[in-house]
Formats: structure tokens, C-alpha cells, sequence
């Protein structure tokens, strides 16, 4: 019954969530994995930083390696953001043998591959649920729910700020520029928000599913992306006015060896039920061969729905610490298959 240390990178919107959640449902956590899970130490910028949640200063620090090589820390969740540096402290860790929890798809849609090899090679666990579509457990429901069917497309509302700023502007005519302000300040914007309304947030998140999907490796240049940032208020009333409803939505379709990856601004009429998904919600509406049409909804941003992803994950990882089977993260098919995408 020995406790659970955690290192955090990052406290911010969704690492505060983190702090919450495992302060709030401690009991419930117990519960789950037979041990007290505890907060050893907090990597920030700016440890002076007014903070929205209380957090004994002590455990702050600026210092990478005081986290990755404490050695009552067990199990590194990563929630700073950023691709090189959460590389290279993710890659330090793997080697220190700390199992990692991250939220990170700008990490994984690139270096994913590198990173699961390394923490296999490591005998360490890295999960990494909420990267795509915050709390919604989509990744776990593709990888493990669906695994006995061929997947054939996946077409989703993946990006809770651009869909914030659509809803927004088509219900209440708000300006994009407003909107885009609120929806920073809720947390749901990345720190520079040009990846959310430029479609390269949206972009990677499908390129994470398609490879957790289907046979082949996808890489993120294969998709095709447009972003919001041209739709005026005139366009969608325009569309409203035809019954249809301005979408940003990432597709990931394959038919016999070729494979479609876009992300866009798509009109989808009011009775599709993704056109009435709102603010931050994001959904993913999945295709297979047996299973037919399957959807999954719920919050695709914000802290504590984020917060609930990053921490299931950790009870899988410290469940699989209990049980010694630790290396077996989440990954699509073992053996890709070789499949043209559409802009060859
Ligand atoms: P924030 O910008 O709110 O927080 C980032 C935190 O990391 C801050 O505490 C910051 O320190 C710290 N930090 C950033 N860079 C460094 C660095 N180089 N060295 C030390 N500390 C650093 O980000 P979010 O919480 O919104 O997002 C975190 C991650 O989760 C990102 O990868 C994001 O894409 C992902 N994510 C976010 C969601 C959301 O709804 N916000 C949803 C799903 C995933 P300080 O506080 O001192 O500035
Ligand atoms: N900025 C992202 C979004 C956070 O708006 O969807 C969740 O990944």
C-alpha cells in the first residue's frame, strides 16, 4: 500500500485540473489502485506565478531534473505543452524508468512512434487519452472497443475552441475576434492559439486516430488542413439560411488502399447530429465495417474534463504497476500496411 509519487510538468489549465481531481477523489482513487497517490513535484516557468490553485510552494520548481529524478517520483504526467523540451523530459524520464501520463498531441502526432518505442524499451507505460477530444475516452473505445472491426472513416468536431468560436458566432453573432478572446480565457485555446483556428490542433488529433486506426502510418503532412479563420458571420448565416451548419470538421477515410485526410470548414445539415454538437463539445463519429455508425461525444477541452482523462490514465498506469505489466501502452495495429493517401 505503498504511495504513488507523480511529478507534474506543467500546471496550468489542465495540470490544475490534475491537482483537483486528485485532491477531490482521492478516496475514489484509493479505491481503485489500494494506494495514496501523492504530489511530489511541480515543474513551472514562474513559481512567484498567482496560482488558481493551492499547492504547497515547496514542490515548485523550475528545474526539469528535480521532477524527472526525484526518486519518490514514479510516474511523470506531462501537461506543459510545447514539442521539444516535453520531448526531451519525456525521453529523460523513459530512461529514469517513470511511467508517463501526457495530454500532449502535438507531441504525439509527431514523435509518437519514438516515444512508445522508447518507454517499450523501458518496460514503462505512456498513455495519452487526452490528447484527442479531452475527456472523451476516444482513444481507449477506438483502440480497445473496435479493434475486431476495419474502421473505413472517422470524421469529428476535434477542436473545442474553433468549435466554441463557430457556435458562438452562429447563435449569438458574435464577432470571431470576441469569441476567440473567451474562449483563451476559459483554457481552452492553446497558449498561441494560431494551431486551434488554423486547423493544425484538429490536424493532429486525426492523425493520431487514423494511425491508432487503421494499418498504416500516417504523418501529420499527409492531411490536408483549412482552418476557420476566413468564415465571416455572413457565411454562416448564409448557411443557416440553407438549413446547413458550418462544421470544422477532420476526416480520415480509407477505400481500397487509398486514404482521404482533411481537416476543413464543412457544411453539415441541421439534422446531422453533429451539426447540433455546441461551444467546446467535440465528437467523433466513427465508421466500421461490422459495428456500422458509432458515435462519441462529450467535452473536448477544459480543465477538468481534460484533467479526467490525464487521471484515468494514471490509475490504468499505477493498476499495471500493481500488476507488473508495465510496456504495454496503447498503440494501434502491430503490422501497417502500405496505403497511397490521396495528394500522391
Ligand atoms: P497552460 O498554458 O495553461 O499551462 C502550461 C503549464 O506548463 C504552465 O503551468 C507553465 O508554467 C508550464 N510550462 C510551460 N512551458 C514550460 C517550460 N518550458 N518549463 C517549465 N514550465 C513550463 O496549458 P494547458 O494546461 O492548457 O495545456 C497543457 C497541455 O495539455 C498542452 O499540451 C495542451 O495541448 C494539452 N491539452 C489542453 C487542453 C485544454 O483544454 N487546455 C485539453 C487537452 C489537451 P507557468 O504556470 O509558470 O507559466
Ligand atoms: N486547444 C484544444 C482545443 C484543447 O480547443 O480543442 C484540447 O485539445
Amino acid at each position: 500500500n505503498s504511495r504513488v509519487g507523480i511529478g507534474l510538468l506543467g500546471l496550468g489549465t489542465v495540470g490544475s485540473g490534475v491537482i483537483q481531481i486528485i485532491k477531490e477523489h482521492q478516496e475514489e482513487l484509493q479505491h481503485q489502485v489500494g494506494s495514496p497517490i501523492t504530489i511530489e513535484k511541480v515543474l513551472v516557468k514562474d513559481v512567484e506565478k498567482q496560482r488558481s490553485i493551492e499547492i504547497d510552494t515547496d514542490k515548485l520548481t523550475t528545474s526539469p531534473d528535480e521532477v524527472i529524478s526525484d526518486p519518490d517520483v514514479d510516474v511523470v504526467i506531462e501537461v506543459m505543452g510545447g514539442i521539444h523540451e516535453a520531448r526531451e523530459y519525456i525521453l529523460k524520464a523513459l530512461q529514469q524508468k517513470k511511467h508517463i501520463v501526457t495530454a500532449n498531441k502535438d507531441l504525439m502526432a509527431l514523435y509518437g512512434p519514438e516515444l512508445l518505442k522508447a518507454a517499450s524499451e523501458n518496460q514503462c507505460d505512456i498513455f495519452y487519452e487526452a490528447s484527442v477530444a479531452g475527456g472523451i475516452p476516444v482513444i481507449r473505445s477506438l483502440v480497445e472497443g473496435l479493434s475486431s472491426d476495419r474502421i473505413t472513416k472517422i470524421m469529428g468536431i476535434v477542436n473545442g475552441t474553433t468549435n466554441y468560436i463557430l457556435t458562438k458566432m452562429s447563435q449569438e453573432g458574435r464577432s470571431y475576434e470576441e469569441v476567440l478572446a473567451e474562449a483563451k480565457e476559459l483554457g481552452f485555446a492553446e497558449s498561441d492559439p494560431t494551431s486551434d483556428v488554423e486547423g493544425l490542433d484538429a490536424a493532429r488529433k486525426i492523425t493520431i486516430l487514423a494511425n491508432l486506426s487503421f494499418a498504416t502510418n500516417v504523418d501529420l503532412e499527409d492531411v490536408v488542413v483549412r482552418g476557420i479563420t476566413t468564415v465571416t458571420l455572413e457565411d454562416i448565416e448564409y448557411c443557416e439560411q440553407l438549413g446547413y451548419t458550418i462544421k470544422l470538421i477532420g476526416l480520415a477515410q480509407r477505400d481500397e488502399g487509398k486514404l482521404e485526410l482533411t481537416v476543413q470548414p464543412t457544411l453539415i445539415p441541421n439534422s446531422h447530429p453533429l451539426a447540433s454538437v455546441n461551444d467546446e463539445y467535440n465528437a467523433v463519429y466513427v465508421y466500421g465495417e461490422a459495428v456500422g455508425e458509432t458515435m462519441f461525444y462529450g467535452p473536448g477541452a477544459g480543465s477538468l474534463p481534460t484533467a479526467t482523462a490525464v487521471v484515468s490514465d494514471l490509475v490504468t498506469v499505477v493498476k499495471n504497476m500493481k500488476l507488473g505489466v508495465n510496456g504495454r501502452s496503447i498503440t494501434g495495429p502491430l503490422h501497417s500496411k502500405e496505403m497511397k493517401s490521396d495528394e500522391e
